[in-house]
């Protein structure tokens, strides 16, 4: 069954009909979700979701654009949140040049603290870069001392970087993108990582899939992304969910 490794469930978008996509997951072939928060409020909103449905599990960070919003005191909410049994992961936390909110010095600050929160708590880490590729690997490759592990999310780089990625045991998060026509580059990357090392991710309410591009996604939908991933994989999209669904569950210890 499906794993995402990479929800935002919390979002306004499914204000009206949450409970009720979440309670038929199961029945859309949906076994795991992990809820990402992106600022302290979302994280706290994710904690709730994961409270509330086993199945449901629950990352806590905070996203580049959002750091404005962290001091110290923060962190600690953070460091305390993720305590809870249902908190598998740091993030989303990085880099996003792309949207430019923050200052990269400040950004810079928060993302290696945060991978400083990941190592100390034992979690793995979920990376956001954008626009960010020498600076976010930069990054990584420096704490590496930390021993952490985590999936870059989206991932949008190239070969290159992502080889560097896989050598130090991270997974690439793959998503609706794949199925997009101008999708070159993310088809060359599929192709080039082994199957052990690649989750598979909505981002939702986001980025859904060919034939529902601009519409909202949800996690039954990631079906799309491994039949995809299956024909550059060139195996069935079963095996693509067997396995992107063990490597889920294995990074998050769930
Ligand atoms: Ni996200």
């Amino acid at each position: 069954m499906i794993f995402d490794t990479h929800a935002h469930f919390d979002d306004d978008a499914f204000d009206e009909d949450r409970d009720d996509l979440l309670s038929g997951m199961r029945d859309a072939g949906v076994e795991y979700i992990v809820n990402v928060g992106a600022s302290m409020a979302s994280s706290e909103r994710s904690i709730k979701l994961a409270e509330k449905y086993q199945f449901v599990y629950a990352a806590v960070g905070v996203h580049p654009d959002e750091v404005g919003e962290l001091d110290e005191g923060k962190l600690n909410q953070l460091r305390e949140w993720s305590k809870s049994p249902k908190v598998k992961a740091i993030g989303e936390i990085g880099l996003d040049y792309y949207w430019d909110k923050e200052k990269h010095d400040l950004q810079k600050h928060w993302f290696l603290r945060q991978m400083e929160l990941a190592h100390e708590m034992q979690l793995p880490m979920i990376v956001h870069s954008r626009e960010a590729a020498k600076d976010t690997l930069d990054m990584v490759t420096a704490a590496k001392p930390l021993g952490l592990s985590g999936i870059i999310h989206c991932y949008s780089y190239s070969v290159e970087q992502a080889r560097e990625y896989l050598n130090m045991g991270y997974y690439l998060g793959i998503g609706g993108v794949l199925t997009f026509k101008n999708a070159k580059k993310l088809k060359e990357v599929a192709e080039y990582a082994p199957l052990s090392q690649i989750v598979l991710e909505t981002d939702c309410p986001y980025l859904a899939p060919v034939p529902f591009r601009g519409k909202r996604n949800d996690s039954s939908k990631i079906a799309y992304v491994a039949e995809a991933l299956a024909a550059i994989k060139q195996v069935p999209s079963e095996e693509v969910i067997r396995i992107t669904n063990e490597n889920g569950r294995k990074l998050y210890n769930i």
